[in-house]
């Protein structure tokens, strides 16, 4: 026989003029290998169909399924009941909009962040489908392909005090996506362009440097090394900014 397993989970559904927030619990019996996905979903066959709940590809690769997990956001897909005690409490992520109980809209906000930075590769070099690839050295395109894997889940967002204060914080996986660009040849901007972007205080001067961000990404980025990096560049070019040094 498995634990008996107590969920308290967040319930509201903005579009219903009568519903108010509140937390409604449940209990099931824990199964083997037994994840946050699963239980939800036999919450909702067995007890409550109307509950809310974002999943696609149960792999931690879609990064849809974040919601805060006894007070820490994270992945439900990819946690396993068993590393949690026997009463788990799942609220939706804050900061994002909701869209019902436990489901937040992260791609709106994902999408405005991405147009502040200008998270693309800026070149003046046009596009020609005859010529070949240019190629990237191996060991470059591997340090590019490590910040690439975010999958923009938004727990890092959740768990920054900043963010959490201000709304227009761009968060670290913003800082995240600008350091990217800035290793990658291809992208031709300058120093005091990217300044322009991210040397500001809803830039990497906002940020506290407490890494929540880094604690929580279910991805293991690099969170710390890339603001920290990113922190001493815009220092610099702000410092060439002030004494006009080329
Ligand atoms: S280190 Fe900066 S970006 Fe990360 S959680 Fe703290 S304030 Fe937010
Ligand atoms: S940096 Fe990590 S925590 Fe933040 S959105 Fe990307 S994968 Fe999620
Ligand atoms: S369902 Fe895709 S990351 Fe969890």
């Amino acid at each position: 026989m498995g634990r008996k397993l107590k969920f308290n989970i967040f319930r509201y559904n903005p579009q219903d003029p009568d519903s108010v927030p509140h937390t409604d619990t449940f209990q099931i019996e824990e199964t083997e290998s037994m994840t946050l996905f699963i239980a939800l979903t036999q919450i909702r066959e067995e007890h409550d169909p109307s509950l809310q709940f974002d999943f696609c590809c149960r792999a931690g690769i879609c990064g849809g399924c974040a919601m805060m997990i006894n007070g820490r956001p994270n992945l439900a897909c990819k946690t396993l009941t068993n590393e949690l005690p026997k009463e788990i409490t799942l609220m939706p992520l804050p900061i994002f909009k909701m869209i019902g109980d436990l489901s937040v809209d992260t791609g709106t906000w994902f999408r405005e962040m991405n147009e502040k930075v200008e998270s693309w590769v800026h070149t003046s070099k046009t596009f020609d489908l005859e010529t070949e690839e240019e190629r990237m050295d191996n060991a470059l395109a591997e340090e590019i392909y490590e910040l690439e894997r975010c999958v923009e889940c938004g727990c890092c967002v959740a768990a920054c005090g900043t963010a959490n204060m201000r709304k227009d914080f761009v968060g670290a996986v913003a800082m995240n996506r600008i350091a990217r660009f800035m290793m990658d040849p291809r992208d031709q901007r300058t120093g005091s362009e990217y300044f322009e972007v991210i040397g500001t205080d809803e830039g990497i001067f906002g940020c506290m440097g407490l890494l929540g961000c880094e604690d929580v990404c279910p991805k293991q980025l690099p969170l710390q090394d890339q603001l920290g990096i990113l922190r001493r560049k815009m220092g610099w070019s702000a410092i060439k900014h002030l004494f006009r040094i080329k």
